[in-house]
């Protein structure tokens, strides 16, 4: 506690229920995290009652490792470190009560880029706004980013293919592209049913 400043003590110490902390890189987060953990173990909290999750294996098993070196030995036993991903998996798969899907595969990236170059295979021959040849990951990307950003399409477009190019950017004029993306689309659908 003693090597954090004011705000990240007050959030490493906070009492109430729900906390979120906003700050830029590099400014200190990992560090309010260790101390929050700590904390909540030194007050009594059961430390399989802490879940930390980040983006990558690496840095979620790195804080629990952190965690565990500042306590005595054994205090810190049954924290869990996990990414939101594998987390959200083994709910997914814990709870068949909850989650009635009985059985599913998941794609990683290499079967999403084979599956899209199976697709592209058959009808390759777009070419972007500047001439370019648009390849079958930066389509993938288009689409990735389309779902998880719950935007349109042209604004995946914009984004990914155009280097976040402004809205002035006509991407409808892409129409080769729009509609060739489209029917891929619809083709990734239907492939990942037969997985
Ligand atoms: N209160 C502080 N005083 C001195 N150094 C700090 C303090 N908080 C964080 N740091 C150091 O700053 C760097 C970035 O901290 P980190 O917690 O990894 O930031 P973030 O997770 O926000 O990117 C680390 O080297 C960390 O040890
Ligand atoms: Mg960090």
């Amino acid at each position: 506690m003693d090597t954090l400043n004011e705000q990240q003590r007050y959030a490493a110490s906070y009492n109430g229920k729900h906390l979120l902390v906003l700050a830029g890189a590099g400014t200190g987060k990992t560090r309010t995290i260790i101390a929050r953990a700590k904390f909540l173990i030194e007050t009594g909290v059961s430390p399989d009652r802490i879940l930390i999750l980040s983006f990558t294996r690496k840095s979620a098993n790195e804080i629990v490792e952190r965690i565990s070196a500042e306590l005595p030995e054994t205090k810190s036993e049954g924290l869990t470190g996990s990414t939101f991903h594998s987390w959200c998996m083994s709910l997914i798969k814990n709870h068949p009560e909850i989650f009635p899907q009985a059985s599913f595969t998941l794609l990683d990236e290499d079967d999403q880029e084979s599956c899209f170059k199976l697709i592209c295979g058959r009808h390759w021959k777009y070419k972007g706004l500047n001439d370019r040849t648009i390849k079958p990951d930066a389509i993938l990307e288009v689409y990735s980013y389309m779902v998880n950003a719950m935007c349109s399409l042209s604004s995946a477009i914009r984004m990914k293919l155009y280097d976040n190019a402004p809205e002035t950017l006509d991407v409808s004029k892409d129409n080769d592209v729009l509609k060739g993306v489209i029917s891929m689309y619809l083709d990734y659908k239907k492939k990942k049913k037969i997985y």
